[in-house]
């Protein structure tokens, strides 16, 4: 079955039968949710109604999971029919927490897990965005459907620098982002930089005879890295537990370049390579990200939608885990953040959200941003 959809869209409804429906296997480069984190709360927005009145509130979506009829019936469901990893892992759930409300909420999760893993390409990642509540069950379930040899990285988000909830513990000031690969010998992914801090420069980094800023870098690895090998070259052999980072060949010709620094005899230093700054990238981005602000009350690009997340955020994930042109998919998508992000970076996108109350926000944060307009430009169904 190809995909029902063949351009940008917006689907508004539960996602689990539109994933199932709407979706075929192996069409999609790149999923990130952010689905409710079972915070036991149900959100708001407020909408002006006009002056002298009261702001109304409408609620914007619940996070709060009963163990209802529907539940029971689905967590049966799912002990027949899952992978047998799954069923254990449900089981298990039960018995440790009981038919409790996170139970519940795991009990959500797992079909739409299981739906996007199937959708994703072989070259495919999920980021499941979640926080400390729930994530390591989360993890657990992602292991099972994914396989951990597939898992990539836990990544800390510090959304904020404090909290209020300090009286019985520790502040809560950091998301979860679980990053997973369909297939890790296939996945999609290009490394992201950041610009050095001065502190680092100013460190790491000296001024050469023409001004030049430059930093000396290792030219071996551990011997269980590197692509160069074990041999001589000038002179020097990497010691023991290390090898050349590169071929001979490239050594050679930084060499004769005037790349590599020597000792006193003339043999090169193994921590001799000589790289300029403007040729360095920046510090690749690591798994702990706090350079990313929330969404703030002043912030220009707030909407009033609880739990909006930073663009900066979902375009860092684009760019490590796409290219242009690729199809990215939000089956939560809240106000449509992941749907901008990718506007902006020329992916193509799919969006999915229950709350109907959300179309005339996303199609006029769409038609704000880029002029665009559904059915013309986008379709909505
Ligand atoms: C945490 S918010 C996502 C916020 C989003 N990342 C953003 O930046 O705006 C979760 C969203 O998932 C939606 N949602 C909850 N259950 C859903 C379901 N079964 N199908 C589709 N959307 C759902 C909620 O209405 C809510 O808007």
């Amino acid at each position: 079955m190809p995909n029902l959809f063949t351009k940008n869209t917006l689907f508004y409804g539960d996602n689990l039968p539109i994933l199932q429906e709407c979706f075929s296997t192996e069409s999609i480069d790149l999923i990130y949710l952010d689905p409710p984190f079972n915070s036991k709360r149900d959100y708001m927005v407020f909408k002006e109604e006009g002056e002298g009145e009261n702001p109304a509130p409408l609620q914007a979506f619940k996070d709060t999971w009963p163990w209802d009829a529907a539940t029971q019936a689905t967590f049966e469901d799912l002990c027949l029919n899952a992978s047998l990893p799954l069923k254990k892992l449900l089981q298990t759930f039960y018995d440790l927490l009981g038919p409790k409300q996170l139970t519940a909420y795991l009990v959500m999760m797992t079909p739409r897990l299981v739906e996007l893993h199937r959708i994703l390409k072989p070259t495919g990642s999920l980021y499941l965005h979640c926080d400390p509540t729930a994530s390591h069950y989360l993890k657990l379930l992602l292991d099972a459907i994914f396989g951990t040899k597939n898992f990539r990285n836990e990544i800390v988000w510090k959304r904020t620098s404090a909290h209020n909830n300090t009286k019985t513990g520790f502040g809560k000031i950091h998301d979860r982002l679980l990053y997973y690969a369909k297939d890790i010998r296939l996945v999609c992914f290009k490394p992201v930089f950041e610009a050095y801090k001065p502190a680092y420069l100013a460190a790491e980094f000296k001024q050469d005879e023409q001004g030049r800023w430059y930093k000396v870098e290792n030219l071996t690895a551990p011997a269980s890295g590197g692509t160069g090998g074990k041999f001589c070259f000038r002179g020097r052999t990497p010691g023991p537990s290390r090898r050349w980072s590169m071929k001979e060949e490239e050594l050679e010709r930084l060499w004769q370049a005037g790349r590599i620094k020597k000792d006193q005899e003339g043999r090169p230093l193994l921590r001799g390579q000589i790289v300029y700054l403007e040729e360095k990238k920046g510090r690749p981005i690591q798994d702990w990200w706090d350079d990313l602000r929330r969404v703030g009350n002043t912030a220009k690009e707030r909407l009033g939608y609880p739990t909006q997340k930073p663009l900066a955020l979902l375009e860092r994930i684009l760019q490590a885990s796409s290219n242009a042109g690729a199809w990215v998919l939000d089956p939560f998508c809240g106000c449509g953040t992941t749907l901008v992000a990718a506007q902006k970076l020329q992916r193509n996108w799919v969006g999915i959200e229950l709350n109907l109350q959300t179309a005339a926000l996303h199609q006029k944060r769409l038609e704000d941003l880029f002029g665009l307009f559904p059915q013309r430009d986008y379709e909505v169904k």
